[in-house]
């Protein structure tokens, strides 16, 4: 689910303790080749989607003003992207994590040391308590708390005020960290994954259905090459604002509707095709959410990944634990090490089939700038990490592009974001289309097969039916036995004994 802060966490570490762990410079045994790189195919532009029917900004009506949402977003990948949102009557002005990775919409309802406000429900005149316990559990992180419902509004963007489900937090555990800005989290993926159960109306379904919204909405996240710092961003709710991107959009299926579950076909680094099996990009699921700071891979394609990059940058004297995470690479200011590092690109199944698309990441956006030491260095984490339960799209990759998660046609578009450019070059690319001939029909594994636990359930139902299966030969055998020898023999009452 959503939320992940690894990146964050381990930032801290580096800032308080880990100085020693720096790792400084890094020799480049000779300049990078693009020798390797794989012919670039031309985007044609018959593929380009108009998105019919969606509404487009820059023709506000009624309530809704897609204008007054652009930079509506504060935050940066590390700590999150959060939207101010004014809840119950008279308003208390919160700040709210904006998570595409879980359904729940939950607010701090008590205070708490890492968090310097939180929602008082006793202050609402409009505030219904529902009396109905709800948990959930993120990636990292948890809360315990209980569902009741209030009235909100959006001061950018929505001035009309609509009524929600809100899980006040009693409890919860490595969810407030110190230095987050925001006292709640906004979960903007399916009912499905909604707690306690899908029939919890999530916060965009409210709206949509109260406020008459197209079931759309489109996140830019601003934050590429730059430290932590409160760069900001655009959540759009109800449309598409073209000054947010620019070029074509490019659409890919939401495969099935709970977390946005798309189809990754194949990986390069570099330009070159990894060439696994395209199951294996989608173990157990591939999924868009911007509650998670970094690129996750599943750990076999990580470890690709991290050698195909090793292999291409050129780059001697790093130690693994740069790619784990643990350990920042610096280089002298003068020296901007993008250069040594491969582009990274994800093909998307489109939505023809027959066809698919990619995104394509440069080096600001996965080797990112963390701090400068000393004056004179710079240093960068790894911003890709490996997962054990999911590819997820987090936010190194969303911060090059402009993210549309389109409900109502259940697909999800990319577009060249227009504050993905660090020192003045973009560090995004799309293009397409590409023909899928080479991948399976299918790179998403069934149902069955993403939940191990359903095969852990069969398996152990399986081998009861065996066991019942056995008893009853045996107790089919014995009596029969038994009537043509007229005894019972040792080993055969021996057996009995087990079985009963
Ligand atoms: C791509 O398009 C350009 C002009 O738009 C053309 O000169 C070039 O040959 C094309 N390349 C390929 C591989 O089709
Ligand atoms: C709803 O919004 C209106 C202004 O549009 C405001 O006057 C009213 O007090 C709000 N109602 C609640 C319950 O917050
Ligand atoms: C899908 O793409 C294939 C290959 O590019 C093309 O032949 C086919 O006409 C397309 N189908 C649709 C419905 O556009």
């Amino acid at each position: 689910m959503g939320v992940s802060w690894t990146g964050f966490c381990c930032w801290l570490l580096w800032l308080g303790f880990c100085g020693a762990q720096i790792t400084f410079p890094l020799r480049v045994s000779s300049p990078p080749t693009r020798a390797q790189w794989g012919p670039l195919l031309n985007a044609s532009r018959e593929n380009k989607q108009n998105a019919p029917g969606l509404s487009l900004a820059s023709e506000p009506g009624g309530s809704i003003n897609f204008l007054a949402m652009v930079d509506n977003l504060q935050g940066d990948s590390g700590r999150g992207y959060y939207l101010e949102l004014d809840i119950g009557t008279p308003p208390q002005k919160l700040n709210i994590l904006v998570d595409t990775g879980s359904s729940n919409f939950a607010v701090a309802g008590t205070p708490d040391p890492d968090i310097s406000t939180y929602f008082d429900s006793e202050k609402s005149s409009t505030y219904h308590a529902f009396g109905i316990g709800v948990s959930v559990q993120y990636t990292q992180g948890s809360w315990v708390g209980v569902l009741g419902e209030d009235v909100i509004s959006v001061p950018k963007g929505l001035s009309s005020n609509f009524t929600v489900n809100i899980a006040s937090i009693i409890e919860s555990e490595n969810f407030f960290l110190p230095g987050v800005k925001w006292v709640g989290i906004l979960g903007l993926a399916y009912a499905t994954l909604a707690k306690p159960s899908s029939s919890v109306t999530t916060f965009f379904d409210s709206l949509v259905n109260q406020e008459h919204i197209p079931n759309i909405f489109s996140l830019q996240m601003c934050g590429a090459g730059l430290a932590s710092s409160d760069r900001g961003g655009s959540l759009v709710l109800g449309g598409i604002e073209p000054s947010l991107y620019s070029g074509d959009v490019w659409y890919t299926p939401v495969t099935e509707e709970w977390y946005y579950q798309v189809e990754i076909l194949k990986l390069e680094v570099g330009g070159i095709n990894l060439n696994m099996d395209c199951i294996e990009y989608n173990a157990d699921k591939a999924i868009v959410d911007s509650g998670t700071t970094l690129l996750r891979l599943p750990q076999k394609v990580f470890n690709s990944v991290v050698d195909a990059i090793t292999q291409t940058s050129l780059i001697r004297g790093f130690v693994s634990d740069f790619w784990t995470g643990g350990q920042l690479a610096c280089w002298d200011k003068a020296e901007k090490p993008w250069t040594y590092f491969p582009e990274i690109s994800i093909y998307l199944r489109g939505v023809n089939s027959s066809q698919s698309f990619r995104i394509t990441i440069k080096p600001p956006l996965y080797i990112q700038y963390i701090l400068s030491v000393q004056g004179s260095m710079d240093c960068y984490r790894f911003g890709i990490s490996p997962s054990t339960g999911a590819l997820v799209v987090g936010a190194t990759v969303m911060e090059g592009f402009y993210v549309i998660f389109d409900r109502a046609q259940k697909r999800v578009g990319f577009a060249v974001s227009t504050c993905a450019d660090v020192g003045g070059s973009q560090v995004s690319e799309i293009s397409g289309p590409f023909p899928t001939t080479d991948v399976s029909s299918s790179c998403v594994a069934t149902n069955l097969l993403r939940e191990p636990i359903m095969w852990i359930i069969s398996y152990v139902l399986m081998a009861m039916c065996g066991i019942i299966l056995l008893i009853l030969i045996i107790l089919l055998l014995l009596p029969r036995r038994h009537h043509q020898d007229g005894e019972v023999n040792d080993a055969s009452s021996l057996v009995q004994n087990r079985w009963k």
